[in-house]
């Protein structure tokens, strides 16, 4: 289903209340491009690292995490990045603070599937795909993220889709990226400053596998036991405790065949 494609974007709201924390920020919206990830990743190898929100109402080559593709419809998903220079190179578990930033943001119903995979009823609702470039010393971060707000048709689906329009029926896209704009930024900041060890606690509040039977996609099966001072997902095996790394591996609850 197609809805309000004609969005008014609140680029000038999120402007404001984010520039006084990032100088030189600025905020694009964009028709159609074939991934906000990619024209920032392009843009921070020709050196252009200055901080930018980028939106696109449509993407036709949207690109998720472990090379999957993500498709979305225009009025019926959100889908922005955020690309910002970054002092630390130690990035351990910031795409799991953008999880949590989000659900955070959007609904106290909304639970995460390690690494950063927003779960509604064991549905997933939305998507995170943080990359980096390195250039020279500096390091430059593109946080992409994807909300489904309307049910839409979506290619090669590998998880029953949710909606945050089930759960906020006046939701759309331009209110939802006003209300993840500026707690991106300051999550993504106090990171920088604390790491991941201060937003522990409030990922295990939100954590949708602990405690739950847990099978990877190399085959290890266990009891999710949290996760660790980096981020890595902790796993109780019958063999001992064991940690996972987001770049590995995929998981899912036991019995459910796709991750
Ligand atoms: C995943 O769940 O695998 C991550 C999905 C990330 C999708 C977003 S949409 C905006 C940004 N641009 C992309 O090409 N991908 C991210």
């Amino acid at each position: 289903m197609k809805h309000q494609v004609k969005q008014h974007w609140p680029a000038e709201s999120i402007w404001e209340t984010v520039v006084p924390l990032l100088p030189g920020f600025s905020v694009e919206v964009v028709p159609e491009i074939d991934s906000t990830n990619s024209e920032l990743m392009r843009r921070a190898r020709a050196a252009r690292l200055d901080p930018v929100l980028l939106v696109a109402e449509q993407q036709s080559a949207g690109r998720g995490r472990l090379g999957r593709s993500w498709s979305s419809v225009a009025g019926d998903t959100l889908t922005f990045s955020l690309g910002l220079p970054m002092q630390s190179r130690n990035l351990s578990g910031l795409s799991l603070v953008v999880g949590l930033c989000v659900v955070q943001s959007l609904h106290p119903a909304l639970l995460l599937k390690w690494p950063n995979d927003v779960w509604y009823e064991g549905r997933k609702l939305a998507g995170i795909l943080v990359e980096t470039a390195s250039v020279g010393e500096a390091c430059y971060v593109v946080i992409g993220i994807g909300v489904n707000i309307h049910v839409h048709q979506s290619d090669g689906l590998r998880t029953p889709m949710a909606v945050l329009s089930e759960l906020l029926p006046e939701a759309d896209a331009a209110t939802t990226l006003l209300k993840l704009a500026l707690p991106l930024v300051q999550a993504v900041q106090r990171f920088e400053r604390e790491g991941f060890a201060a937003f522990m606690d409030a990922y295990s509040r939100r954590d949708a596998l602990l405690g739950q039977q847990i099978q990877c996609s190399d085959g290890l099966v266990g009891i999710g036991g949290g996760v660790s001072n980096l981020g890595e997902l902790l796993v109780q095996t019958d063999s001992g405790l064991v940690k996972i790394n987001s770049a590995e591996v995929s998981v899912r609850p036991f019995g459910q065949t796709t991750p």
